[in-house]
């Protein structure tokens, strides 16, 4: 038997995700694709913003409700890993938290590149250190993919010790083997996600008018270096 876990808006906003994280994360090392760079930056951001909302509003499984991230779900799941393990038709607990803290990061990760892009490095009239968002921005970026392999080094797992639950291929179908009726979404669902779908795409285009700084002032420092050497 299969049951219908995970609805078309969590499956398209898992492969958005996906896209839009791989592609941020490369052009963060290439400042003459800046503006590239904000504009998949900026649609993971939004992504993740909609993802919360929906994880209030949204179906069973991927509602916030169905995340299993208590210590005692912890610790069950952890000593039954190899001997025992239940099948879990939502997020298992380790999933759980693996997902919360994507959310999290990933969300901040946006903000913090947003500010970056600023005149003051100010969010709301609060105003930052540069270097301070700037080491910040790069440990949220590394702490994101460090939970990218985090989870997929569980999907590993639990494709290989728990298979008969059918994990990975549900992301790409929607079901896991079991035996409890398929999610469904309401009208009001339905409506959110087109609305979740269109509003990232806005701000990846609205993202090209961000202004692109300078960066680095290798030219000048090697001016000063040369004006130094002749003084010499
Ligand atoms: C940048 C790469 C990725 C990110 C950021 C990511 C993130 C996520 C997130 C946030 C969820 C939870 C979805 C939700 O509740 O809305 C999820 C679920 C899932 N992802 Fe990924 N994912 C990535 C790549 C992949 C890849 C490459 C695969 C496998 C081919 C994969 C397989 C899965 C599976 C099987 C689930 C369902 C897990 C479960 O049943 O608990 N993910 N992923
Ligand atoms: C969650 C999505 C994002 C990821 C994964 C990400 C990742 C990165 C990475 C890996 C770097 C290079 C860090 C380094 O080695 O110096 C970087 C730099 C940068 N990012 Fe992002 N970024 C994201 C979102 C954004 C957004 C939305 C903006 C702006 C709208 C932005 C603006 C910048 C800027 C200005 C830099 C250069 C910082 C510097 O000069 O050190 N980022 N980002």
């Amino acid at each position: 038997m299969k049951t219908l876990t995970w609805t078309l808006p969590t499956r398209i906003f898992h492969w958005l995700l996906t896209i839009g994280f791989a592609a941020a994360y490369i052009l963060g090392d290439f400042e003459d694709q800046r503006s590239l760079h904000y504009a998949f930056g900026l649609l993971v951001g939004f992504l993740i913003l909609f993802r919360l909302v929906f994880g209030f509003i949204g179906p069973r499984y991927s509602h916030f409700r169905d995340f299993p991230v208590g210590l005692s779900h912890q610790i069950d799941f952890a000593k039954n890993f190899f001997s025992n393990p239940k099948t879990w038709l939502g997020h298992n607990p380790g999933a759980s938290v693996v997902m919360l803290l994507i959310f999290l990061v990933g969300l901040f990760c946006s903000l913090t590149g947003y500010i970056l892009t600023t005149e003051n490095y100010s969010l709301f009239s609060v105003s930052f250190n540069e270097d301070t968002v700037k080491e910040v921005h790069e440990i949220l970026a590394n702490s994101f993919l460090i939970l990218v392999i985090a989870h997929l080094l569980g999907v590993i797992a639990d494709t290989v010790f728990h298979g008969k639950s059918g994990t990975l291929a549900s992301i790409f179908t929607g079901y896991k083997n079991g035996t409890e009726e398929n999610v469904y979404l309401t009208g009001f669902q339905k409506a959110f996600a087109v609305v979740w779908f269109i509003v990232p795409f806005i701000f990846f285009y609205l993202a090209f008018d961000l202004p692109v700084k300078e960066e680095g002032n290798d030219d000048k420092d090697g001016i000063e270096q040369e004006h130094e050497d002749h003084d010499d």
